[in-house]
C-alpha cells in the first residue's frame, strides 16, 4: 500500500546526478555572444566604471578578448564602435577604415573562426546621439534607412558574419537586406533588434559608448515598456522585411516578451541582458549583498524563457565556469 504523499519530488532532485539528468535547460557558452566596444587609436584600455570587467579597448586590447572569448568556446562577439569623431549625420558609421570596420577586418584576419557581429546603428556615431537623421528633436526614418543600409554593407565588406541592426526605425530590415543582396552579400545574415524597448537599462552602455542623446529620449523610437502585443507585430514585420534572427532586448525585465516571440516564430531568438541589468547584479556582487551565481541564474533563466542566443557582457566569465 502506498503511503501519502505519492509524488515526492525531492525524489529527483537529491544527488547530483539524478538532478543533473532531468535539467530541463541548459546555457552553453557557444549560445551566448560577448558584447565588445572597439574604441579608436591605440594602447586603450579603459574599465566601463559602471561594469566592472567590462572595457573600452582599442583593436589590440580588442583581439585580446576575443581570442580568449574564442577559446573559452563562447559562440562569438558583437562590436560596438566608439569613433574619434562624432557628427550630425554620424558618418563614421559607414566609413571604410571606421573603427568597427577596422576591428572586424583584424579580428578574421587573426581570429578567422571567430563569429563576429556587429551593431548597426548611428548613436555612437551622431555628435546628437540619436540614431538617426535629426530634425528639431524627432529622427527622421526613411532618409536615415539609406545611412543604416550603407553601415551594414560597409560592415559585410570588412567582413562581418552577421549584421545586427539596433535603431528602431520602420523598414530598415528591408533596406538593409537589399543594399546586400545588391553588392553581393545574399548569405549574410541579419540579427535584428526586433523588439526594443526605451529602458532605463541602457545607461552604463550610454556612459560606455558616450551615446546619451543631448536632447529629448528615445521614446520616438523605441518601445513603450508596458507593450507586448507591438513586440509581435515589430517580430514580423521584421522577419517579412527578411531578418534571420530576432531579440528582444533588455532581457531580464522582458521574459514574458521573450518567451511570447518564441512561442509565436520558428526562427533563432536571441535576448540581450543590457549594460543595466549586467550592472545591477554586479554592483550587488561588489557590495557582497549577492554571489555571483546570481549571474548565472539571470542567464538561465533567459534561455528558458525561450532565448536561442544570450547576448551577455558575462558571456565570458560564464565560459570559465562552464
Ligand atoms: C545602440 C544600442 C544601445 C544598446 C545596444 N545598441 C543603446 C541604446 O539604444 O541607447 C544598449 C546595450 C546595453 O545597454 O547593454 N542603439
Amino acid at each position: 500500500m502506498t503511503e501519502y504523499p505519492v509524488y515526492r519530488g525531492r525524489r529527483l532532485r537529491d544527488g547530483s546526478a539524478v538532478r543533473s539528468l532531468v535539467r530541463e535547460t541548459r546555457l552553453s557558452p557557444e549560445q551566448t555572444l560577448l558584447p565588445l566596444f572597439v574604441e579608436a587609436g591605440e594602447g586603450i584600455r579603459i574599465e566601463v566604471p559602471s561594469m566592472p570587467g567590462v572595457y573600452r579597448s582599442s583593436v589590440e586590447g580588442i583581439l585580446e578578448d576575443a581570442r580568449e572569448a574564442m577559446e573559452l568556446g563562447v559562440g562569438g562577439v558583437i562590436l560596438f564602435g566608439i569613433p574619434e569623431t562624432k557628427d550630425d549625420e554620424g558618418s563614421g558609421a559607414w566609413a571604410e577604415d571606421g573603427v568597427v570596420q577596422t576591428a572586424v577586418r583584424e579580428l578574421k584576419a587573426e581570429l578567422p573562426e571567430l563569429l563576429v557581429a556587429t551593431d548597426v546603428c548611428l548613436c555612437e556615431y551622431t555628435s546628437h546621439g540619436h540614431c538617426g537623421v535629426l530634425e528639431g528633436n524627432g529622427v527622421l526614418n526613411d532618409p536615415t534607412l539609406e545611412l543604416l543600409a550603407r553601415t551594414a554593407l560597409s560592415h559585410a565588406r570588412a567582413g562581418a558574419d552577421i549584421v545586427a541592426p539596433s535603431d528602431m526605425m520602420d523598414g530598415r530590415v528591408g533596406a538593409i537586406r537589399q543594399a546586400l543582396d545588391g553588392a553581393g552579400f545574399p548569405q549574410l545574415p541579419i540579427m535584428s533588434y526586433a523588439v526594443k524597448y526605451a529602458s532605463a537599462f541602457y545607461g552604463p552602455f550610454r556612459d560606455a559608448a558616450d551615446s546619451t542623446p543631448l536632447l529629448g529620449d528615445r521614446r520616438g523610437y523605441q518601445m513603450d515598456p508596458a507593450n507586448a502585443e507591438e513586440a509581435l507585430r515589430e517580430v514580423w514585420a521584421d522577419l517579412e522585411e527578411g531578418a534571420d534572427i530576432v531579440m528582444v532586448k533588455p532581457a531580464l525585465a522582458y521574459l514574458d516578451i521573450i518567451r511570447r516571440v518564441k512561442d509565436e516564430v520558428e526562427v533563432p531568438v536571441a535576448a540581450y541582458h543590457v549594460s543595466g541589468e549586467y550592472a545591477a547584479i554586479m554592483a550587488a556582487v561588489e557590495r557582497g549583498w549577492l554571489g555571483d551565481e546570481a549571474m548565472e541564474e539571470a542567464l538561465l533563466s533567459i534561455r528558458r524563457a525561450g532565448a536561442d542566443i544570450v547576448i551577455s557582457y558575462w558571456a565570458r566569465e560564464f565560459a570559465r565556469r562552464c
